[in-house]
């Protein structure tokens, strides 16, 4: 996320209400407590256990690789909790080991050029290095079940001008260049590193491997599905509609059940702008949030295809999901259309009691959607070339969520909408949409047609390995109004976020309706003392546990639930006794909660895997050093704005990683960093 965190305003201006909102509600606390832990949860959980079929089938939990012996299901919290803390360093519990890999600008290759300290590597350099920013992640096993050797690929969402230039920034020196431009282009994307555990058990780059590889801004990828080909996706570089220069955003991420790579474009509106001087956006792209006028980024001053009065059609080949196969490192990514565009924040597969395929998937902007993918043919777990192109033909789906029988009391019903332009009726009434094509590629705009409900946000989905249940965060939505809460977006002002969870009905991934509960609502008891104030959290958030805007959100394979926060860590106000983003593990059953790693200053924890054994996590370390409203920010001198006092002094801030492992190669400014957990007696993490 952009710490200019413009999800935090809606663009969906449809009429939608949210769901019932006008009916008036008198929130029960005393019908919270029956969920928030306890027998509530429990009861539903039952029951879900009842529906389902219980083959395993998703998320880092979902395949356990042959010759790996299952976890026991029963969670276990086995840590000691940590304290919340604003400092410059990765905490963990007693007992773990966290170390360092592939920062940004580190070697990729064995030829990579060397990482310079001021800032001062090429755009061609940056293209054969680590990129920025990392954010999803998934280790694949290099041989289908090793847990020493794999590939790790690694999403970088975007990057951070203020870092990623030398001192002379975007506009001193030789000034705003097409260098810098592709520099920032080639910042994003994802790397695969082929990586494996040296003799001394420390997890380290193979450089010289055929698998190593950058995806970034301007690497060529194909545009496949039901979408492909339309006149909408077509530009004068390339009129076919199907060959797209790169992948922008990639934040969260999935991964098939074929052993490939899903990552997953989220806020892609950023890049669009124009040098034109006038706002001729159509109500389209103004949904989507492109820029009326320049942006942020500035590529539209050099690279013609991001000024989208220049090349209308440029913004719509982005805003998808890429399926990337780590193994063939000469393939074409494949962004499918037949999942619909929006800013996607991640993804996660499982199937339906018929084996088709479903996909989970958040649309993080205040105010909106919550959607899913069902695949028109079944995997076929004899056959995995037969499951290749299974994401290209499909139906999309887009949820509302109901306060069910009774309001007030954080659970309800739902039901799965159908976008499909033949089949849905208001869809097939619809001048908007000529074609399934452009319901997919206006994705937004055809579930505000059909009445989805407005969520708090949706990011990262995680569906349980053995109950099926899918759990999504919501992280927050500061400008929800009064007036406009429901039970499962129950705050006005939501400054802390909530999880929800879902159960499909008769457990089939693929049904049409579900029951919902929400599994924790964040809050802040040290703020709010009085546990009758909603800001106060759920029943499972305590003095010990407090913390805002859950993020990143993954099951490991024996139902642990993992939730990575990127949310204000100024450690004051609404936020007192919170400090730096985190992560937390939580049983699902109890719905205890406990604290297991504090970030460095200024970065968000986004991104998570885990090898076979359970015994290394993966997880990303995104923008350390990102000022804000740090409570030890640094005080900019000399009369300059934050982001001019940071470009000239680089480290007044943050160093991190090097100021936590002095021997990384290079340092001089903070940088985005896989880290690896491990536990100093080689046993499972979190148990
Ligand atoms: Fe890239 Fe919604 O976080
Ligand atoms: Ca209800
Ligand atoms: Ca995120």
């Amino acid at each position: 996320m952009r710490k200019l965190d413009t999800e935090d305003f809606a663009t969906n201006l449809s009429a939608n209400e949210h769901f019932q909102s006008v009916v008036e509600r008198a929130v029960s606390r005393r019908g919270f407590l029956k969920i928030g832990a306890g027998l509530g949860a429990a009861a539903f959980l039952g029951g879900t256990l009842a529906g389902c079929n219980g083959s395993s089938s998703d998320d880092d939990a979902a395949t356990p690789p042959p010759g790996t012996d299952p976890e026991p299901v029963t969670p276990r919290l086995g840590f000691s909790a940590i304290a919340a803390n604003s400092g410059n360093a990765i905490t963990v519990p007693e007992g773990y080991v966290a170390d360092v890999l592939a920062p940004w600008g580190a070697a990729l290759f064995a030829s990579s050029p060397a990482w310079k300290d001021d800032g001062s590597n090429s755009g061609a350099e940056q293209a054969r290095q680590v990129g920025d920013n990392h954010d999803g992640m998934h280790f694949f096993p290099i041989d289908g079940k090793s847990s020493e050797e794999g590939l790790l690929v690694v999403n970088h969402e975007y990057t951070n001008y203020e870092y990623l230039f030398g001192a002379e920034g975007e506009d001193g020196g030789a000034g705003w260049t097409l260098d810098k431009v592709r520099k920032a282009q080639h910042a994003h994307g994802a790397s695969v590193l082929h990586i494996r555990k040296n003799a001394e058990g420390k997890w380290e780059q193979v450089l010289d491997s055929p698998y190593n590889r950058r995806i970034h801004g301007n690497t060529p990828m194909l545009l496949t599905g039901p979408a492909a080909g339309d006149p909408l996706l077509a530009t004068s570089a390339d009129p076919t509609g199907s060959v797209v220069l790169g992948m922008l955003n990639n934040c969260g991420n999935g991964y098939t059940l074929w052993g490939t790579y899903l990552t997953c474009e989220e806020n892609f509106n950023g890049y669009f702008g124009t040098t034109s001087g006038a706002d001729s956006r159509d109500a389209h792209q103004r949904r989507y949030g492109i820029s009326g006028r320049g942006t942020s980024y500035r590529w539209e001053e050099h690279d013609a295809r991001f000024d989208y009065v220049r090349e209308p059609n440029e913004a719509n080949r982005f805003g998808w999901i890429v399926e990337i196969d780590p193994f063939d490192p000469t393939s074409t990514p494949k962004k499918r259309t037949a999942l619909g565009r929006f800013k996607h924040e991640n993804c996660a597969m499982t199937l339906a009691a018929d084996n088709r395929v479903v996909v989970y998937m958040g649309d993080d902007q205040a105010g909106d959607y919550i959607y899913k993918f069902v695949s028109d043919g079944k995997f076929d777990p004899a056959n995995p070339h037969a499951n290749r192109n299974l994401l290209d033909s499909g139906k999309l789906y887009v949820a509302r969520f109901g306060d069910g029988e009774a309001s007030g009391d954080f659970m309800g019903d739902g039901e799965w909408i159908l976008l499909d332009k033949a089949e849905n009726p208001i869809l097939a009434a619809s001048n908007a949409f000529q074609s399934q094509a452009e319901v997919l590629i206006k994705a937004r705009l055809a579930a505000d047609a059909v009445g989805a409900t407005k969520m708090d946000r949706p990011e990262w989905v995680a569906v349980h390995p053995e109950t099926r249940e899918v759990y999504c965060t919501l992280t927050n939505n500061s400008g929800r109004a009064e007036g406009d809460t429901d039970d499962v977006n129950p705050r006005a002002a939501n400054r802390y976020g909530q999880i929800v969870r879902w159960r499909e009905a008769g457990g089939d991934a693929a049904a049409l309706r579900f029951e919902w509960d929400l599994f924790v609502l964040a809050g802040n008891p040290v703020a709010y003392a009085d546990r009758s104030d909603l800001r106060s959290g759920s029943d499972n958030v305590t003095i010990d546990n407090t913390f805002n805007s859950p993020d990143g959100l993954a099951f490991d394979r024996t139902g642990r639930l993992w939730i990575q926060t990127d949310g204000n860590f100024s450690d004051a106000g609404d936020y007192v006794g919170q400090g730096n983003n985190q992560m937390l593990a939580a049983d699902p059953v109890s719905g205890e909660i406990r604290r297991f790693l504090v970030g460095p200053d200024g970065c968000e924890i986004t991104g998570i895997t885990f090898t076979p054994d359970l015994k290394t996590m993966f997880i990303g370390v995104q923008h350390p050093g990102e000022v804000g409203s740090h409570p030890r920010r640094p005080t900019a001198t000399g009369g300059l704005a934050m982001d001019d006092f940071i470009r000239a002094n680089p480290t007044a801030f943050s160093n991190w990683p090097k100021s936590q492992w002095p021997d990384v190669v290079g340092g001089g400014r903070p940088r985005s960093a896989v880290v690896v957990i491990t536990r100093a007696d080689g046993g499972v993490i979190g148990s």
